[in-house]
């Protein structure tokens, strides 16, 4: 869980690797470095902690002459956060230089076999290698000797690689790590991520697990693993630069969460269709859909509790069973898996390790899979037999908001659209749905624009050190996603429970002063939830509701409300999410926390 970059032109290369650098720090920011060729050496520079320490210790890059070279941001697992663990590493010889995002999961065996023929490490690093491997197949040329040096790795890389006896170009490859490449005018370049280069460039190129680039100032080459020419589309990105900067706001969570009413209107509208719901693009047969017996949704995280959702969603549109896993049980619990099944995996990076597991796990075993995924051309995206775009463009915070909700408005359109297909959705069941989705924008944005009151009652909370979730059904499903939100950014200790499990051993933890956040928007739980507040309330606990805006006796039961609109069931939980995730950011907010790049935490989780 890298970042990793490389330029190639006439600028001089570091002060331009230090700025896509900054926009790949949500990725890892526990070490950075560079390499640059200058004068017929490979100058590196690189250091533990922030990515500004370095930027301060060469004044922007500027201390670091050369044209070519590669970048780094790293978030260690192998090889605690340290100078020397730092990229890029070095061949022994100094002739080689190597950034590395993935794990190489052989590298203990690599290392021996290479100390044998006399290679010193000065890491503890599984990455450095692949320098001391590149070095010892050395072919004189870059493509060949890096297909040779890959082919005795296991595990997950993405690679940007000098060579000083071929000054003038820089190698990449990636194998079950995301890489890009961008071209540029007389200047190319090497990324993990799209946005860290959009200021520079907007035509990519996508590049596939095994392949290698060849770049030069003015030429870009692709092989395949053979090591023979491939041809390859140009991609031209349209996201707009601004996507990468916060907009004006303190931090990229609010701009995201402020993005939401734009993320779910692009990724419902394109989607309805003269009255009805239109996925024709995920090329479902129609035989195969009235044949489908059982759907599996596995996922990490908030897409986890997004797929618990559309649990209930595809359940209820479609009447067959749904079971939805965490992704890293679902791969060991030798899941029950038919040919007439459907695995769906959702995913906002498309690159989590475990998801991707559980999908190559399903297709081994002849499952299709349908893959709800935010970021195009991810591992997820093109593997996945069908693909359904979340379309809420780049997102940067590490604390998922405007992807999660375009996840659940994903996976209503799925839901609604295969029971449309079956014949199993009444028209005006659909025509209700069609207005709701409609609406939800513009919801969203009235909710979002009316922030100050969960601000305040963020600012009376913010010092609590335990505070407890409860809802019942769907609300206990949004209850999971807001204690998470909470935890991972304000680092307070939370917990979701359904509501009527507390009696059976977590009310033993409330007490006095204890701040209990309770949902209650499903009207036909109103009484239970009512219940179960006043049980809390009878051990002392404050209580902040988040109940729907015609609830006229939830006032009497709890210390302060939330109100939200009451929508058809389907499209409750876009709406009810929000104030949750505006209480996580304003408590982290006020306890001075990174709120964007939280401690331990990273974007995507690239390994196991
Ligand atoms: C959520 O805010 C976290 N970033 C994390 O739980 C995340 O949802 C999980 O790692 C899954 O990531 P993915 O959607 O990119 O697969």
């Amino acid at each position: 869980m890298c970042g990793v970059v490389g330029y190639i032109g006439d600028k001089q290369a570091a002060p331009i690797l230090l700025e896509a650098l900054k926009k790949l720090e949500y990725r890892g920011y526990d070490s950075a470095g560079v390499a640059v060729i200058d004068g017929g050496e490979i100058g590196v520079k690189k250091m533990r902690g922030r990515l500004q320490l370095l930027c301060d210790h060469t004044h922007d890059g500027l201390d670091v002459p050369g044209s070519i070279g590669i970048g780094h941001t790293r978030w260690a697992t192998h090889g605690e956060p340290s100078d020397r663990n730092s990229h890029p590493h070095l061949s022994n010889n100094g002739r080689f230089a190597v950034v590395h995002n993935g794990i190489i999961e052989n590298f203990r065996q690599i290392k021996e076999m290479l100390s044998g023929h006399g290679y010193v490490f000065y890491s503890e690093t599984d990455s450095e290698v692949i320098s001391n491997l590149i070095e010892y197949y050395d072919q004189g040329d870059l493509v060949k000797t890096l297909l040779a040096a890959v082919h005795h790795l296991e595990g997950s890389y993405a690679l940007g690689v000098l060579s000083l006896d071929q000054p003038d170009r820089m190698a990449a490859m990636r194998k079950d790590s995301p890489l890009v490449v961008g071209r540029g005018e007389g200047e190319n370049y090497i990324v993990s991520d799209i946005p860290a280069i959009l200021s520079l460039t907007r035509d990519v190129y996508l590049m596939e697990d095994g392949e290698v680039a060849l770049l030069t100032r003015d030429d870009i080459r692709f092989y395949n693993g053979y090591g023979e020419p491939v041809d390859k589309e140009i991609f031209h990105v349209t996201w707009d630069v601004s996507a990468a900067e916060k907009g004006g706001y303190e931090h990229f969570m609010m701009k995201e969460m402020m993005e939401q009413p734009e993320a779910l209107k692009e990724t419902i509208r394109p989607r309805l269709r003269d009255g009805r719901i239109d996925l024709s693009e995920l090329k479902l047969d129609r035989d195969w859909l009235n044949d489908l017996r059982m759907v599996h949704i596995v996922a990490c995280g908030s897409a986890y509790h997004a797929g618990r959702l559309g649990k209930n969603l595809l359940e209820k549109y479609l009447g067959i069973p749904v079971e939805v896993d965490i992704a890293s049980e679902f791969r060991y619990n030798a899941p029950i898996l038919h040919p007439d099944h459907l695995l769906i995996v959702i995913s906002q990076s498309g690159e989590t390790a475990d998801t991707i597991a559980a999908m190559r796990e399903a297709r081994r075993r002849g499952v299709k899979t349908l893959a709800i995924v935010n970021v195009v051309g991810s591992t997820i995206a093109r593997e996945a037999d069908h693909v359904l775009y979340t379309w809420a463009g780049p997102e940067i915070a590490v604390a998922t908001t405007k992807a999660y909700t375009a996840q659940i408005a994903a996976l209503i359109l799925l839901s609604a659209y295969m029971a449309q297909e079956k014949g199993l959705l009444a028209d005006e069941e659909r025509a209700r749905l069609i207005a709701a989705l409609e609406a939800l924008p513009e919801m969203a944005r009235q909710l979002l624009d009316d922030k100050e009151r969960v601000q305040y009652l963020a600012s009376q909370y913010f010092n609590h050190n335990d505070i407890y979730f409860i809802g019942r059904g769907i609300d206990y499903s949004l209850s999971l996603e807001g204690s998470l939100k909470l935890k991972e950014i304000s680092y307070i200790h939370s917990e979701a429970q359904a509501a009527g499990e507390l009696k059976h051993g977590t009310i033993s933890l409330v007490q006095p002063g204890t701040l209990v956040i309770a949902l209650s928007t499903q009207k036909k739980l109103r009484e239970k939830m009512a219940g179960n507040i006043q049980e809390v309330r009878a051990r002392g606990a404050s209580v902040l509701a988040i109940a729907l805006e015609d609830d006229g006796n939830i006032e009497a039961v709890c210390d302060h409300c939330l109100y939200v609109p009451a929508l058809p069931d389907a499209v409750q939980p876009i709406i009810t999410i929000l104030p949750l995730q505006l209480f996580a950011y304003y408590v982290a907010a006020l306890r001075g926390n990174d709120v964007d790049k939280p401690r331990n935490l990273a974007k995507s989780v690239t390994v196991e």
